[in-house]
């Protein structure tokens, strides 16, 4: 249970798995997420599941090497087991009653908007996606994106391929040139959800963002990913990792998921060293 079946480079730093898993695979749905634990002593993280195979009992996790817990991940290989893993775990995304949405990634985001672009595409819902890097050779999942989509367009912050900028932009131009959406679903960087959100409330368009913050134990019990939404305090392991773009207080969440860096970049560094 739990091994690792392929490994795939994506990008300089994104990594993708195939875990052999299918008693998770039972009951996942796009937008849930598993806690994975490499071994006694390493933290558990959330993962995104990012694809299933139910035919052969394979999920997929996409992860970033940025700190010290995916650092270890990722110096497993094929054959190597995962000592924990645990799900799925979140509500999985609401996709019903759409009939025209845009998926918005952002980076490594893109591995959680391509369930949820796909799972749409499945009910026949038409989907454009728009997916924004650093640069081209950090682009993910491009053509699988490709295979699902209306419309891919693809943005780069040094403009090495598609349109210079952000998502924004396109999103932007997009509506100003009167395309409609039922609803946005934007996943990336906190600044990008938060951008994102804003400029979707101007046209009253529905938007989901999907957060990750700081999980412990991914079961609503430590309280370490609580979220602002509206009034309320959230439990993103719980209570999302789904909700309202409108709603969330990101400079908050901004703020909580800093505290955590300097440590994180300390250990992953003496790690790499
Ligand atoms: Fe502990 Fe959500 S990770 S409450």
């Amino acid at each position: 249970m739990n091994k690792i079946i392929s490994k795939k480079v994506l990008s300089k730093s994104v990594t993708e798995m195939k875990i052999y898993a299918p008693q998770i695979l039972k009951h996942a749905q796009a937008g849930q997420f598993v806690m994975l634990r490499i071994n006694e002593k390493s933290e558990r993280i959330p993962l995104t599941i990012s694809d299933m195979d139910h035919e052969n009992g394979l999920l997929t996790i996409i992860f970033q090497v940025i700190g010290s817990t995916t650092y270890e991940l990722n110096e497993l290989n094929v054959g190597d087991d995962i000592l924990d893993l645990v799900g799925p775990l979140g509500k999985p995304t609401h996709i019903e009653g759409f009939k025209k949405v845009c998926v918005i990634g952002g980076g490594v985001g893109c591995a959680i908007a391509y369930p949820v672009a796909k799972a749409l595409s499945l009910k026949n819902v038409e989907v454009d996606v728009i997916i924004g890097f650093k640069s081209k050779n950090d682009m993910i999942l491009h053509q699988k994106f490709e295979k699902i989509a209306n419309h891919v367009f693809v943005s780069t912050d040094d403009g090495s391929y598609q349109t210079k900028g952000f998502v924004t932009d396109i999103l932007s131009d997009l509506l100003k040139n009167g395309q409609t959406y039922d609803h946005v679903f934007a996943i990336g960087p906190i600044i990008m959800m938060k951008m994102v959100s804003q400029l979707t409330a101007k046209y009253n368009i529905g938007t989901t963002v999907s957060l990750n913050p700081i999980m412990v134990d991914g079961t609503g019990m430590c309280g370490g990913c609580r979220v602002k939404v509206g009034k309320d305090i959230k439990f993103a392991c719980v209570d999302g990792p789904d909700f309202d773009g409108h709603l969330v207080d990101f400079d908050l969440l901004q703020s909580r998921n800093n505290m955590y860096k300097e440590t994180e970049t300390k250990n992953y560094k003496c790690l790499a060293e």
